[in-house]
């Protein structure tokens, strides 16, 4: 018999532990409900703030090895869109998450308000776009600000508060702390890794914003040991995302600490199937190994880990 890969995460219930990552592919409301009938165990927006935001000029997307290079600068019609998108997306039956970002406690805690009200099941606040000004990372690189930030948005909705991190901070852990702190539900990390890619034939960098941010596989490594860290301090849920192209690679998040994983670059590489393909893997080690639930996996690693450096 199969093994049932279901999970509870944040008081939802998802047929699998495979989340679409902000952003990808989370474009429209069709786009979303598109992820979910081809198996996402729940799907989470493009990220939305309080107004319009256009975005960067092109180029705004590059290959590099490894992975992506993105810099699109938060485009997004602005949270009033937002209802229409989850009402299109949860046609599907499976969880919406929102993704949110501000300038400031009170645009996260406002754009909390609207994402609820829109009818999404959970929220999560982006503090960790690595280069748009004033808004993402900013707020995500300072402890003090994540707390508040977080506590806020907790304040304003009933709705569990996830909070995606950055991992360019010198202590993630730190971070991730102050998030609980403030009543954080549940943690997402990573966001993307800041970096750049220059032409040499025209002698500048290949985004238009300079800067951009890097995601898959070569990025893996430094996701899981995010989640490994913080899974080692911290009680709280964990959503890993950086690089998951394998069922494999999801069952290293699991041993770290996850409690479910999301999927983003990996989709240019292997498109919708990819769901599919992690759920038949996922069953597979579950059953090869006779364990009965992702649960019993979760942190397996660190508690086999007795090493303390
Ligand atoms: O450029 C972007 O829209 C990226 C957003 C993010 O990494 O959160």
């Amino acid at each position: 018999m199969d093994r049932d890969i279901g999970i509870e995460i944040v008081g939802l219930r998802l047929r699998n532990p495979f989340i679409l990552a902000a952003g990808i592919l989370g474009i429209t409301g069709h786009s979303l409900r598109r992820v979910a009938e081809a198996g996402a165990g729940a799907v989470v927006t493009k990220s939305f703030g309080l107004e319009p935001r256009t975005g960067y000029p092109n180029p705004t997307i590059v290959e590099v090895q490894g992975g992506l290079l993105n810099a699109m600068g938060l485009p997004n019609p602005g949270i009033e869109a937002l209802r229409e998108e989850v009402e299109e997306a949860k046609k599907a039956g499976v969880p919406v998450i929102a993704s949110v970002y501000g300038c400031s406690e009170g645009d996260y805690a406002e754009a909390a308000r609207r994402a609820e009200k829109a009818g999404a099941d959970a929220v999560e606040l982006n503090v960790s776009c690595p280069h748009v000004k004033e808004v993402g990372a900013q707020i995500g690189q300072d402890p003090d600000l994540v707390r508040s930030v977080t506590a806020s948005a907790k304040k304003s909705v009933k709705l569990p508060v996830i909070v995606k991190l950055t991992p360019n901070i010198t202590s993630i852990v730190e971070i991730a702390k102050k998030a609980a702190d403030g009543g954080a539900d549940a943690i997402t990390a990573i966001n993307t890794v800041k970096a750049i890619s220059i032409d040499i034939d025209v002698q500048k960098p290949i985004l238009a914003a300079g800067i951009g941010g890097l995601s898959g596989p070569a990025i893996k490594p430094i996701a899981l040991r995010c989640i490994y860290e913080i899974h080692k301090e911290i009680d709280i849920p964990l959503i890993g995302c950086g690089g998951v192209t394998t069922w494999s690679d999801a069952v290293e998040f699991f041993l770290a600490g996850a409690s479910a994983v999301q999927i983003g670059t990996a989709i240019m590489y292997k498109d919708l199937g990819i769901f599919s393909e992690l759920q038949t893997g996922l069953r597979g080690y579950l059953e090869e190994k006779k364990v009965e639930s992702i649960k019993q996996l979760v942190g397996l690693a660190c508690r086999n880990n007795n090493k303390t450096v």
